[in-house]
């Protein structure tokens, strides 16, 4: 169908834009770079529902208060690396929620930069795929108590 905006889609009202992104199911954060800290400066509903942190007690902090002191994570290391590049990531954590429960958290960080190539912000999308992480995790023990399993009956039949 032949539109008014041939290149781009029609525009929409900020508004409805807002209304988007806090009908999402999964967090939507975005963040700003100040020193080595990247400070939030807007959290969806679904990251205040997943986190159980409300937007006004830790806007301008740095999202790593969710690590609580699981600091050696592996994937810190991408995240940290991209951050420094200026690139996006896609990297699965432990989170901890204000009330100490543990969920794992699949974030997708992306840089925004502007017409001059400045980084002015980064966007990041968290989802929660405890579920998922769980269950490789039960399918990977099985797999190993099944190899045990194996080799035992194995070593009984030489
Ligand atoms: C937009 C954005 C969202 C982030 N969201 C999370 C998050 O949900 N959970 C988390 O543990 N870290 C998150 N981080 C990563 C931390 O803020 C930080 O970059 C990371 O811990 C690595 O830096 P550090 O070693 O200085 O802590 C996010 C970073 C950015 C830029």
């Amino acid at each position: 169908m032949a539109t008014d905006y041939p290149d781009e889609q029609a525009p929409i009202s900020l508004e409805l834009l807002k209304k988007a992104v806090d009908a999402s199911n999964d967090g939507i954060v975005i963040a700003e770079q100040e020193g080595d800290d990247n400070i939030l400066i807007y959290v969806n509903r679904a990251f205040e529902r997943l986190t159980g942190y409300k937007a006004d007690e830790i806007l301008y902090q740095d999202c790593r208060f969710l690590q609580a002191g699981d600091r050696t994570q592996t994937g810190l290391v991408g995240i940290r690396d991209a951050i420094e590049k200026g690139v996006s990531s896609r990297e699965i954590l432990r989170n901890y929620r204000k009330d100490g429960s543990v969920f794992w958290n699949e974030l997708s960080i992306s840089p925004v930069y502007n017409e001059q190539d400045q980084l002015m912000y980064y966007i990041g999308v968290q989802k929660d795929v405890t579920a998922q992480v769980e269950a490789e995790e039960r399918a990977a023990k099985a797999e190993r108590e099944l190899a045990e399993l194996k080799a035992s009956l194995g070593a009984k039949d030489a």
